[in-house]
């Protein structure tokens, strides 16, 4: 008996230590926290926001993808108040009059309606405070986006200032440059006269794709003829990651395929390929990287502006352009920049936006917070701030097994930045 006395005096770890939970607390916690305060200065009770473009006067235009006229009549909407949106031009425009969908063949398509809004994804002011819609064609329906039929996808130019209802400007694209299951998804312009013999500029628009069959890629347009061609279709770097596994909220998220991951291309619902997207200040690079992916690119926008239709070498040239500067450290899904030159990144899987530094290469956080349930689109606007629609895309039916588990409002928030809007 003494001896097992002595043994437990000489010998405590034998017989372990009893734990108790503690008030103190470590060192460093993560609070989910850095950079600049962020406003939130619209809330969206209804739809859930896409895309949004603050004008020089500060009007702010958003998108909302539909599929259903009867349950969202709106497809592009100015904001009128803290949490008002009203139809943009008007609410004829937002409302083809055969319907968003054609059955003529038996099969259900995007209707070919050039006049009106089928499903916008984009809206972009330019540098001369002109506003450009990009109307997908492809109305979602059940949770998938319907093939678009040539006519319905468009750019579509409007002047803001007078509030005239029609464009000044719809451009439509042929089969071959936009395949039906294209998803015109983002756009940037440059101005400059001297880019084209035209003398109209020009406008670069990621080609997403939500479809098995990838077709994925970059289309450029000439502003002054309309006419349009493609580049990168299906290379590598603008097709989504395969079986890239993505985390939100501390959540590593699949579609409903249960072992499919969630930004994986073969399901429409997790995203695609080419989708970030921004044109570098000195207009010499668009930047861009697919949803589905961690990797960042460039590619020289002298390169993009070779006509693939016209010059057999063109698509070589442009292809041989582009530039892999790592990875971002998590997927994105906007992409902006400023006048400074940076990039900022939408980074979903982190609650934050980053930056891009194209002249020491490395990226950094420039805020974070629990509140950026997906940054979506960015935008630099004149007043000196960046802003962002927050949108919980993985909570979207598409990503959660057909439940929509998002919590209204959604937002759009705002911090302040250092550079202003890029002049192109
Ligand atoms: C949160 O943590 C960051 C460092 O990660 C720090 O800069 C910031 O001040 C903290 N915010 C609060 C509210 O404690
Ligand atoms: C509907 O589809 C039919 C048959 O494919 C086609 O002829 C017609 O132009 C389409 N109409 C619209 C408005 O899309
Ligand atoms: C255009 O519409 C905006 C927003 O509805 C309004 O503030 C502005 O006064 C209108 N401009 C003209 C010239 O009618």
């Amino acid at each position: 008996m003494q001896y097992v006395l002595l043994l437990c005096l000489l010998l405590p770890h034998v017989f372990g230590v009893t734990f108790q939970p503690l008030t103190e607390k470590p060192g460093l916690i993560d609070n989910g926290t850095s950079g600049p305060e962020i406003e939130v200065v619209h809330l969206f009770r209804g739809e859930a926001p896409i895309g949004i473009t603050v004008s020089k006067s500060g009007r702010a235009f958003v998108t909302f993808n539909r599929g259903d006229l009867d349950s969202n009549p709106l497809t592009l909407a100015e904001i009128t108040s803290d949490d008002t949106e009203v139809a943009f031009p008007n609410a004829a425009f937002n409302q083809p009059p055969g319907g968003l969908v054609n059955t003529t063949s038996g099969r259900a398509v995007g209707t070919s309606d050039s006049m009106h809004f089928i499903n916008v994804q984009g809206a972009v002011m330019d540098s001369k405070d002109r506003l450009w819609v990009l109307d997908t064609g492809r109305p979602v329906v059940n949770g998938d986006n319907l093939l678009a039929s040539p006519g319905g996808p468009k750019l579509m130019g409007f002047n803001i200032e007078n509030n005239v209802t029609t464009p000044f400007m719809t451009i439509t694209f042929p089969e071959n440059i936009l395949p039906p299951t294209g998803y015109l998804n983002d756009v940037r312009f440059d101005l400059t006269p001297s880019l084209t013999k035209s003398g109209q500029g020009v406008a670069y628009i990621a080609d997403t794709e939500l479809c098995a069959s990838g077709a994925f890629g970059i289309i450029v347009v000439d502003l002054g003829t309309g006419e349009s061609w493609r580049h990168l279709d299906r290379l590598h770097m603008v097709s989504p990651t395969s079986r890239l596994l993505a985390t939100f909220f501390g959540v590593p998220t699949f579609l409903q395929t249960p072992m499919m991951p969630a930004l994986h291309y073969e399901n429409a619902g997790g995203g695609g390929g080419c989708d970030g997207f921004a044109i570098s200040a000195d207009g010499k690079f668009i930047y861009f990287t697919p949803i589905a992916s961690r990797d960042f690119w460039r590619i020289e926008t002298a390169a993009l502006r070779g006509n693939t239709n016209n010059d057999p070498l063109a698509f070589i040239r442009a292809a041989n352009s582009v530039q892999y500067l790592g990875e971002m450290g998590g997927q994105a899904d906007g992409l902006e920049t400023d006048s400074t030159g940076k990039i900022y990144i939408s980074s979903p899987e982190h609650n934050s936006i980053n930056t891009f530094d194209p002249e020491t290469g490395l990226i950094s956080v420039f805020v974070r917070s629990p509140m950026l349930a997906w940054p979506d689109t960015l935008n630099v606007a004149d007043d000196g701030f960046i802003y962002a629609t927050v949108n919980q895309l993985w909570l979207s039916p598409g990503f959660q097994n057909g439940v929509d588990k998002r919590t209204k409002p959604f937002a759009l928030i705002r911090a302040r930045i250092d550079g202003g809007r890029v002049q192109l």
